[in-house]
């Protein structure tokens, strides 16, 4: 299964890619919790990017393709993989496509988890990550026994910068502007699955695995 997580912000990719990787054995691969990992330790990688996460705008394509690129060359990828938050944009497709091509591996499916605004507001604003673990909890739809611990390692939560409002007006701007159009780009491809992401976290991994039983 070799196969891209689309959605919104806020949608539940990262939520429900644990459990699609691990249904299927397949690496999660996250653009975002790179540049988060690479932020946490300090890295020239992560220093850039923070710029760009803060204010909501996506990272420069020359970063990300070559991370990806990077990443999509190591050997754990036999069963394929589960790219979330990778491509946004048009060049990032084209790039996906090519290394893709040169390695006669092409995708399986796009998934596109559907939500509407006033959901992902509401997923958002209440998101709290752990520091220590980066378990992702939300302060009423998936509360930690206390409102400020991760309950798997009594880590400290807190809230992610690009979570504050004025910074989720943007990501939602920048995804209509450069993330939509791929949506249409794979729609033509044929490669496109769209499902809603209202509901409880299992309704809608139930719902991905049936609409992904279709492609296999
Ligand atoms: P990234 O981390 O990928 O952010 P995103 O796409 O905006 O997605 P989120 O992580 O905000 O949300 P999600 O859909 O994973 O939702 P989650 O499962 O956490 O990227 C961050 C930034 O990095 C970008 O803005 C950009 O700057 C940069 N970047 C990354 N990739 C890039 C690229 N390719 N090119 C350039 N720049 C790039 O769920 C949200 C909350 O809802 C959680 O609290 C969760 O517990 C809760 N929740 C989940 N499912 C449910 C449910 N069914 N019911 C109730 N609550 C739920």
């Amino acid at each position: 299964m070799r196969l891209v997580l689309v959605g919104p912000p806020g949608a539940g990719k990262g939520t429900q890619a644990q459990f699609l990787a691990s249904h299927y054995s397949i690496p999660h691969i996250s653009t975002g919790d790179i540049f988060r990992a690479n932020l946490k330790e300090g890295t020239p990688l992560g220093i850039q990017a923070k710029e760009f996460m803060d204010r909501g705008e996506y990272v420069p394509d020359s970063v990300t393709n070559e991370m990806i690129r990077d990443r999509l060359d190591k050997d754990d990828l036999g069963n394929g993989f589960l790219l979330d938050g990778f491509p946004r944009n048009m060049t990032q497709a084209e790039v996906l496509r090519a290394i893709l091509a040169e390695k006669r591996t092409p995708l399986s499916a796009v998934l596109e988890l559907s939500l509407p605004k006033e959901e992902i507001i509401l997923r958002l604003s209440g998101r709290r990550t752990c520091r220590n673990c980066g378990k992702v909890w939300h302060s009423e739809f998936e509360k930690p026994a206390d409102p400020h611990k991760c309950d798997l390692c009594q880590g400290e939560l807190y809230q992610r910068e690009d979570d504050k409002e004025e910074v989720v007006t943007r990501r939602l701007e920048v995804y209509q502007e450069q993330t939509v159009p791929i949506i249409d780009f794979y729609r033509t491809e044929g490669l496109l699955i769209t499902i809603s992401a209202t509901g409880s976290v299992s309704d809608i991994t139930e719902r991905a695995i049936t609409a992904l039983g279709r492609v296999h």
